[in-house]
């Protein structure tokens, strides 16, 4: 496809449903799992200009820093740890409203208010999670979850 992404105004699930197909085209015939990423977390920050997008990826038992956009961040989160090691652990998407909330909240940056955090799956495990920084309060919801979790799941991770 064209690498020119078609950025649309509108509500949250018409900027998902225009978002998807665009997501599936870089996709298609490209199975290096770093590019997809890094498209992937491209593609998602350019549409919706979040404060930081970008994956985890779990490498010898702890979550190493992969592709992402945005400021620089921590590279290295242990199982249990933050949104995205509890994310891990649970086997499960976390949303944050707060993440002054959270308890056990890793921060990155004192601008980043909500969060995020989607894992991914192969063969029944989590072998890397997306994580969603927002700079405002309670960014997140069930419509985010819904097509974060269906976005993940294009992603070939074998
Ligand atoms: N806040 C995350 C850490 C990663 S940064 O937000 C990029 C956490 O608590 O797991």
């Amino acid at each position: 496809m064209a690498e020119d992404l078609h950025i649309i105004q509108g509500d949250k699930k018409t900027q998902y449903e225009t978002l998807i197909p665009q997501i599936q085209g870089l996709l298609t015939g490209e199975s290096n799992l770093v590019a997809n990423l890094a498209n992937v977390a491209a593609a998602l920050k350019e549409q919706f200009n979040w404060f930081w997008v970008g994956f985890y990826w779990v490498i010898e038992n702890e979550l190493v820093l992969g592709p992402f956009q945005g400021p620089v961040a921590c590279t290295r989160i242990k199982k249990g740890r933050g949104v995205c090691g509890t994310s891990w652990e649970k086997e499960q998407t976390i949303i944050v409203e707060d993440v002054e909330k959270f308890p056990g909240h890793i921060a990155c940056s004192s601008l980043s208010k909500s969060e995020i955090v989607v894992p991914l799956f192969h063969q029944g495990k989590v072998v890397g999670v997306l994580d969603v920084d927002s700079s405002e309060l309670a960014q997140f919801d069930a419509i985010d979850q819904l097509y974060l979790e269906k976005i993940v799941g294009f992603i070939p991770v074998s």
